[in-house]
């Protein structure tokens, strides 16, 4: 299992599984460390194989206590991936297999397979768990109908599919749908159920439940109204109708990720679970909005469809992504969103994109696939999916999609699956466009442009930097949104799509009556960074009058970043005319206030240090964080006053409720809030820290008391009173080690790792922490090392416990090569040592063999 050179897995490599599954028939006695899992299953010879095959199975961590084939017992040679029996052991046709493993849940920290979550048994397959349960075909084109037993005291025994019978100590299921292995689930605890239902577009009545540990209930809620507002969503736009009698969500402690789309039993990390205005910020209640969508969204995308292979990944990730972002700016605002998607897109994956991790939306090799669940395979995948959208035009998606669901229903498909439904039913060729999944890099794309006798032209070039392993990049389809306004801010060509085919391409504008102000990549038509000389007053004129609300926003991003990159690397002083075109966002009561919150948000450090490499220049953590403060100080200095009255007339009243409306308002008073933090001593934060009735508030609060260097206090009030809500406490770690002064974040995760409320085996306690550390730009980068040294210590005491958590985090290092010779040189030290350790898991072997290059 630790191979010291792990070979990886190969796209080209794929080929059918020999056998298919007709069925499968799983018993389960459950018991803390010596869980009995008794497999029947009906395999029969798989008509595109033809010829006899060996039997190969998956298998890790399990001890095999009996096999047998049609009842017969067999002895298969076994390894530490799994057992082989010979073709000449198993018949010319169907047979069944059976057998039975022993497994140890408690020992099980790995948190894949089946494990134990403060005393509830929870399993998570997705993407090869399934093996570490019993032997089985784990590649998600072996697709099964399953039913399941459970034997257990517990009070909740769950799997996927329908309840068909139950009595003391037992419960069974049944799951009609074929499905792949990584989709299995099964929970037995001490749960309780909230319950409500949904009736389908059909008119069928579905049981929905959502099951915590008692205490709990009455924080479910808002995940339960996101539900029932994503079924109803994915019939109204999508034409998808829920296939199951029941749907179960299951909140856990423990979890590697945020959720898991096991069909018909949902397994949810609880802090995309459980929500109250007093324990939960306005951003977790649009998280678990955002989540609970995703995941329901899988049984269609993902769970009826599925993937031929792990290469596959974007096929319902990206795709799944693209529809929960979809429901979100439905159901809240949709500019809104668009921002919050590019500043993600922007921060996650332009930064995997422009690194060592740098990757295709599709990958065609990886070693560990954990390490492929990327902002990549994602967000990037999503984008990808935006593009085709707008190229074929929202008819032409709704006839593919429905194609797409007609034409693979019940199938394992491919990427080229998918664009073929495209090329279908829009008789678009779409050869071109598939780069933007088998390309890894973010195209650069410089704009210039020329004005004579009434024609404005602007002239393209795109340019996508090497990748680890890609050298050569042809040109891409870009589809570039533009719209053109007049000096006077009238819109005089609305928004178009310019389709860029070429490496360098010019488009024309006739009979223009002055020189038009042009509005590019509207509504960030494309992935794609725009490189694009424009002076401060243009940008300011965009700023105030561009009609596309997310370029409007833009302008006002490309401005700060100019003014911020002056004031870091030239020792500008901050520019007269960006403080006041922000005041005149923020004074403009026709916005919306989670817009105008936007706006006044300061580029992060991290995005900051990003664009400083761009130019050619090396970042330095310790004046972008001093150059921001700055900024920050003398906008709160010129705009005291509309920022006081905008900060009290923001304030909640009435009350709580966790829309779209009221939360923008919070955001803006929390954003008036920080900048007037580096002008009033903390008094403002102070006093809505001891007034605030609701977590997004009085975290907001303490976060400003913290970065100011101060709140001893009321870090250990808000201790006192969330001691026993885990939820909290690791928000409680997490504040106080993002928001710490530079020179003493290292030394306060120290300190706060010896809490003994620092259960560091929990992945979100351990996040808490060391994520904040890495998020904390300027205390993660400081020149001392000591928070590199620090951060590295945890990733190797977590190895041998969690290998895939800790793997990930790793990236936090994945932008080492922006940073001067002497902070390169410490973080190569630190990644040299981790790679020198015996015994390294292999997904941390790759993924810091890869960021060290
Ligand atoms: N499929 C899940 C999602 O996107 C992601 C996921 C949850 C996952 N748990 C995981 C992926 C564990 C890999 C390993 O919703
Ligand atoms: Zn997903």
């Amino acid at each position: 299992m630790k191979d010291a050179t792990p070979q990886p897995t190969l796209l080209a490599d794929y080929a059918p599984y020999p056998f298919v599954i007709e069925g499968v028939d799983l018993t389960f006695r459950l018991a803390p460390k010596t869980t009995r899992v008794l497999a029947r299953i009906a395999f029969a010879p798989n008509p595109t194989s033809p010829g006899r095959h060996d039997l190969c199975l998956d298998g890790e961590n399990l001890t095999l206590v009996s096999a047998s084939v049609d009842g017969k017992p067999v002895r298969p040679v076994q390894d530490d991936t799994g057992l082989t029996l010979s073709a000449d052991q198993i018949p010319d046709g169907p047979f069944l297999w059976e057998a039975e493993v022993e497994i140890d849940p408690e020992a099980n920290t790995a948190l894949e397979g089946l494990y134990m979550s403060g005393g509830i048994y929870c399993t998570q397959c997705e993407a090869e768990g399934f093996r570490k349960i019993t032997f089985y075909p784990d590649r998600p084109d072996v697709m099964a109908p399953f039913k399941v037993r459970i034997e257990s005291d517990m009070p909740a025994l769950l799997s996927n599919g329908n309840p068909t019978g139950k009595g003391a100590g037992w419960a069974e299921w049944t799951d009609p749908w074929p499905k792949p292995a990584y989709l299995f689930a099964l929970v037995a605890g001490d749960l309780k159920a909230v319950p409500d239902t949904f009736t389908t577009m059909s008119g069928r009545k579905v049981d929905l439940n959502i099951w915590v540990r008692d205490g709990d209930q009455d924080r479910c809620a808002y995940a339960m109204d996101s539900l029932i507002r994503s079924m109803k969503w994915d019939e109204e736009v999508y034409g998808r109708e829920y296939d199951l009698d029941v749907f179960n969500i299951v909140a856990v402690d423990d979890f590697n990720m945020g959720a898991m789309e096991n069909k018909g039993l949902n397994v949810f990390n609880s802090k995309l679970v459980l929500a109250s205005p007093e324990t939960a910020t306005d951003l977790d209640f649009e998280r678990i909005e955002g989540v609970i969508a995703h995941e329901y969204f899988h049984n269609w995308t993902g769970n009826r469809i599925t993937c031929r292979d792990w290469f596959q990944l974007c096929l319902k990730e990206g795709l799944t992504v693209f529809r929960d972002q979809q429901f979100t700016s439905d159901m809240r605002s949709a500019p809104v969103k668009r921002i919050d998607d590019v500043l993600t897109l922007r921060a996650r994956q332009f930064r995997e994109d422009m690194g060592p991790l740098a990757h295709p939306v599709r990958p065609d090799h990886y070693v560990e696939i954990n390490n492929f669940y990327t902002a990549t395979v994602y967000e990037k995948g999503a984008e990808v999916i935006g593009m085709l959208k707008r190229l074929v035009g929202d008819e032409g998606y709704k006839k593919a999609l429905d194609l797409y669901f007609d034409r693979h229903d019940g199938e394992a498909a491919t990427i080229e699956d998918w664009l073929k439904v495209f090329e279908d039913a829009t008789g678009r060729d779409l050869a071109q466009f598939k780069r933007w999944y088998t390309d890894a890099g973010t195209p650069r794309l410089t704009v210039s442009e020329a004005w004579s006798d009434g024609t404005y032209t602007l002239t393209f070039i795109q340019k996508t930097p090497p990748t680890p392993g890609q050298d050569k990049k042809p040109p891409r389809v870009i589809p570039i949104a533009v719209g053109l306004l007049n000096p006077n801010g009238d819109e005089v060509v609305p928004t178009t799509v310019l389709e860029m085919t070429e490496a360098t391409q010019s488009f024309r504008f006739d009979t223009l009556a002055s020189r038009p102000v042009a509005s590019i990549l509207r509504g960030f038509s494309a992935p794609v960074v725009l490189d694009r000389k424009v002076d401060q007053t243009e940008r300011a004129f965009l700023l105030a009058h561009d009609t596309d609300p997310f370029n409007k926003w833009e302008a006002g991003r490309a401005l700060a970043k100019d003014v911020l990159a002056g004031m870091i690397a030239e020792d500008r002083a901050p520019s007269q005319s960006f403080i006041e075109a922000l005041g005149a966002v923020l004074a403009d009561e026709s916005l919306d206030p989670a817009f105008r919150a936007l706006c006044l948000r300061l580029p992060s450090e991290d995005d900051l240090a990003q664009t400083l490499h761009d130019a050619g220049r090396v970042p330095d953590p310790a004046a972008i964080h001093a150059g921001r403060a700055a900024l920050a100080t003398a906008i709160a200095r010129h705009l005291q006053k509309p920022l006081v009255a905008t900060y009290d007339a923001m304030a909640t009243e009435g009350e709580f409720s966790p829309d779209a409306a009221a939360a923008g308002k919070r955001a803006l008073r929390l954003g008036c809030l920080g900048l007037l933090n580096h002008i009033d001593n903390g008094t403002r934060a102070a006093s809505l820290f001891a007034s605030a009735s609701n977590m997004t508030e009085s975290h907001g609060a303490l976060a400003c008391l913290i970065e100011g260097g101060r709140g001893t206090r009321e870090i250990g009030a808000f201790y006192e009173r969330w001691q026993t809500n885990r939820l909290v406490i690791d928000k409680w770690f997490m504040v106080q080690v993002a928001h710490a002064l530079p020179d003493e974040a290292a030394m306060t995760a120290e300190r706060l790792s010896q809490h003994p409320d620092f259960d560091w085996q929990n992945p979100n306690r351990f996040r808490a922490l060391l994520g904040a550390l890495a998020a904390n730009h300027a205390g993660f980068h400081h020149a001392s090392g000591a928070a590199y040294r620090f951060y590295a210590d945890w990733l190797l005491k977590l190895d041998p416990v969690n290998p895939q958590t800790t793997a990930r985090m790793s990236t936090a290092f994945e932008t080492w090569a922006r940073y001067d010779e002497d902070r390169k040189a410490l973080i190569r030290a630190e990644l040299d040592r981790i790679l020198a350790t015996p015994g390294l898991s292999r997904d941390v072997t790759e993924m810091v063999g890869r960021i060290r290059g």
